[in-house]
């Protein structure tokens, strides 16, 4: 049996720390909150408490693991970008990059197709530019590159740039029918990126199962503007349209980009949520 951890069991990392166990591996997760802890029994075989962005915390548990998935966002009160993606992460690599053993170690970095930014709705690639103007994009994108450059032979990184995520509990479909004949001050004609969390779960585990390093989007094939997605949904529950703006807020963080997921199908991934929509489809 081999020893997985995740670092952030919130809502991406609770389920593929499930999934994970579920698959026969012998899994630890992290909290700093000790009535997480408690809970964390009941979906690991090891909670443990860690803070990443607290300079002296003991990261010994890496010594013996296979797999390492790094889920982690500001989450309670108090919590900035900062202290978990700038401070945090630079601890956490530089554990990783100071490991004494030599167990070959396979890290996944969640990470955000929020660093494209505004594209004009233009097509993205992992290979496109990234938007390093807006201070949050320019962490983020900064983070990457800090676990990218583990240069360590026994430890493989790779990243998974998400989009929106919907699930149980994060009913995005429900939410757009709620705003129906409502006005949103957000740009209806951006083009944001969605991610169903059972595909984020499956391509955690087929990222680990295939030895995927490098950056990976993780995104699913819907490609639609909120206007166009909010339409689809309303007229198909019969409800007034969605009232978007038509104009960014100024200073607003705004993603506006087609990102393309054809990098991790060509790997062999397959989406079993091609789009939030799908199961309004049926
Ligand atoms: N939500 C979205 O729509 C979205 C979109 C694109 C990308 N993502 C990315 O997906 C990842 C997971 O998102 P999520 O929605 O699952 O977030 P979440 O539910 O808020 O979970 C974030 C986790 O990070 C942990 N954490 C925060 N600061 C920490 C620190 N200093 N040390 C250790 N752990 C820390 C928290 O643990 P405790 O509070 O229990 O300690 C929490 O479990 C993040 O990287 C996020 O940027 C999310």
């Amino acid at each position: 049996m081999s020893s997985y951890t995740v670092i952030g069991c919130g809502y991406v990392g609770s389920y593929a720390a499930a999934n994970l166990k579920y698959q026969g591996h012998y899994l630890t997760g992290t909290t700093r909150s000790s009535e997480r802890f408690s809970e964390l029994r009941h979906v690991v075989n090891e909670p443990l408490s860690l803070d990443i962005s607290d300079a002296t915390s003991d990261f010994t548990f890496l010594e013996d693991q296979s797999g390492l998935l790094v889920s982690v966002a500001p989450s309670q009160n108090g919590d900035n970008y900062q202290a978990v993606f700038s401070e945090g992460i630079k601890n956490l690599a530089r554990a990783l990059r100071l490991r004494q053993s030599n167990h070959s170690l396979h890290v996944i970095y969640i990470s955000s197709a929020g660093v494209y930014g505004d594209q004009k709705g233009k097509s993205v690639t992992e290979i496109s530019d990234v938007d390093r103007s807006n201070p949050i994009n320019k962490m983020l994108i900064n983070a990457e590159n800090v676990m990218l450059s583990i240069d360590r032979p026994d430890t493989q990184v790779c990243v998974l740039r998400l989009g929106g995520i919907y699930g149980p509990g994060r009913d995005m479909v429900s939410m757009i029918k709620q705003a129906a004949g409502e006005q949103i001050p957000k740009n209806g004609n951006d083009v944001p990126a969605w991610s169903g969390i059972f595909d984020i779960t499956y391509g955690v585990s087929f990222a680990f199962n295939n030895q995927l390093s490098g950056v990976y989007n993780l995104v699913d094939d819907m490609q639609a503007s909120r206007r166009e997605l909010s339409n689809q949904i309303c007229d198909i529950e019969g409800l007034p349209p969605v009232i978007w703006a038509n104009v960014n807020t100024p200073g607003s963080r705004s993603m506006n980009a087609k990102v393309s997921n054809q990098k991790i199908k060509s790997a062999g991934f397959k989406l079993s949520s091609p789009s939030m929509l799908m199961p309004l489809a049926v």
